[in-house]
């Protein structure tokens, strides 16, 4: 058979499978750059869209702004056609577009949907026929049906249509969930297995090739709202187990229990527990914003989603519980945390990476600054840390080398690079929020 002769689908497929498809993916953060570079891999010609012209400089020059990805990381994908660019007129010589941009919620807790929305609207105008359009970003049930292809539709200049069932000619869409695990490199990124839903069959299709190519196993589903609802069930389900662990340690401490060794005791169970464990607060651009996607979705069919609340609320109050144990700590000493010298240990919201988005150390930086109390901070991943969504420190990095001047260290971050004994030896007082000083006898530490 020859080319000529091929169904615009056979030929997105032939292209998939010798790598004569072209890739963009618009969105060069978190997900989108460790996914450009994951196809740049896979010899794929991929092409990098971002409305952020430093990023789309930095990375055409070779250079990095993610801490884990390496300059010679993007210089590889480089030599294998890899450039970024912020003229969306280069989505017409794409066989594939992958949206990777930001879903936040809004000032009233609400989904925030003008980054896919502007994306969808810049990108419509250069469309073609046969082109796939994936959307990556974690949304509510309906968004890729409801939201996307009424933007394409209208926004394209050609007319051209999204196929719902077997139709060929026209614009394919699909959503595809992203499962990255910032910091845990454990399972490599090809190995977790990739949930798409496509609009039509053959959207499924070509998602199912296009994801094929990268990731072992791709789990196909029977729409994009399927897709879409199978992320939020993966986060609401940490979010509230993190709940229930937050709460259970609380009651746990005024027990006289600790949290840490019943969980450890429970995860021998072979089957039927999973362990979470708890913390100062829900970080991260998933698990404290995804939930409220759904539960304001759900608003709309005349329904609560009680669990996503109770989970919020828990989950929200516990900086608040942290500053009340530091209280207690400074108490002892017949001291307050109004006047008190404070270093916050670990601004990222997680362990060991270079992200700040909801964290939970900016509310409790925030919170001892209202409460009277002259806060510093140290993280090697944060030289200095100024205004952003929520926040607005303006500090920079103090060095570790002077704690004793410190009335108190609270443990947010459990960083590796730690040296946990040295600072619970040298500090007057910690407040360990990570159980990040097991196995350290000190009556200075107060777990929480
Ligand atoms: N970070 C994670 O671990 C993670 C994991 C799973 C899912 N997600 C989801 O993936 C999506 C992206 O998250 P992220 O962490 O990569 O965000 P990010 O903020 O790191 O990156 C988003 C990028 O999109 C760019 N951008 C914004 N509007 C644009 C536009 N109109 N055109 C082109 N570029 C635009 C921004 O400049 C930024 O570089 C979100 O929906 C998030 O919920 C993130």
């Amino acid at each position: 058979m020859t080319t000529a002769a091929l169904s615009p689908l056979e030929e997105l497929k032939r292209k998939i499978e010798t790598r004569q498809a072209r890739v963009g993916i618009v969105g060069m953060g978190y997900v989108g750059l460790p996914l450009a570079l994951l196809f740049s891999g896979e010899r794929f010609r991929v092409t990098g869209f971002d409305i952020a012209t430093d990023k789309v400089a930095t990375l055409n020059a070779g250079g990095s702004y993610i801490v884990r990805i390496l300059p010679e990381m993007i210089q590889k994908a480089q030599g294998a056609g890899f450039h970024a660019t912020a003229d969306y007129s280069e989505v017409e010589r794409m066989d594939v577009v992958i949206i990777c941009v930001p879903t936040p919620l809004n000032e009233y807790h609400e989904p925030d949907l003008s980054f896919v929305t502007s994306t969808v609207q810049a990108i419509a105008p250069h469309v073609h026929d046969g082109q796939l359009i994936v959307l990556e970003s974690t949304t509510y049930p309906g968004t890729t049906e409801e939201l996307v292809v009424p933007l394409l539709e209208q926004g394209n200049p050609h007319g051209l249509k999204v196929p719902r069932e077997s139709e060929q000619q026209g614009v394919h869409v699909a959503f595809s969930p992203e499962r990255e695990d910032p910091g845990n490199d454990t399972v490599a990124r090809h190995d977790i297995p990739k949930v798409v839903g496509g609009c039509g069959m053959v959207a499924s299709e070509l998602a199912g090739a296009l994801y094929g190519a990268i990731f072992r196993r791709v789990v196909p589903v029977s729409s994009p709202s399927v897709a879409e609802m199978t992320k939020l069930l993966e986060n609401i389900y940490r979010c509230v187990n993190i709940a229930l662990v937050n709460e259970l340690k609380q009651l746990c401490m005024r027990m006289g229990i600790d949290i840490h060794e019943v969980i450890d005791a429970a995860k021998t169970k072979p089957f039927g527990f999973q362990a979470f464990y708890p913390g100062p607060g829900l970080g991260g651009h998933c698990i404290p914003i995804d939930p409220f996607y759904l539960s304001w979705k759900a608003r709309q069919f005349d329904f609560r989603t009680r669990f996503i609340e109770l989970a919020g609320e828990i989950n929200i109050n516990m900086p608040r519980f942290v500053i009340e144990q530091l209280a207690e700590g400074l108490n002892r000493a017949q001291k307050s945390i109004n006047g008190s010298k404070v270093l916050v240990l670990g601004l990222a919201y997680k362990r060991d990476i270079d992200d700040l988005r909801e964290s939970p150390s900016l509310t409790i930086i925030e919170l001892l600054r209202e409460k009277g109390a002259t806060v510093a901070y140290n993280d090697p991943f944060f030289p200095t840390v100024g205004q952003g969504r929520h926040y607005a420190l303006n500090m920079t990095n103090t060095p570790l080398d002077n704690l004793g001047e410190y009335d108190a260290v609270v443990i947010v971050t459990d960083h590796s690079t730690y040296d946990y004994h040295a600072i619970v030896e040298q500090a007057r007082l910690v407040v360990d929020t990570r159980n990040a000083t097991k196995g350290i006898d000190s009556p200075k530490i107060v777990r929480c």
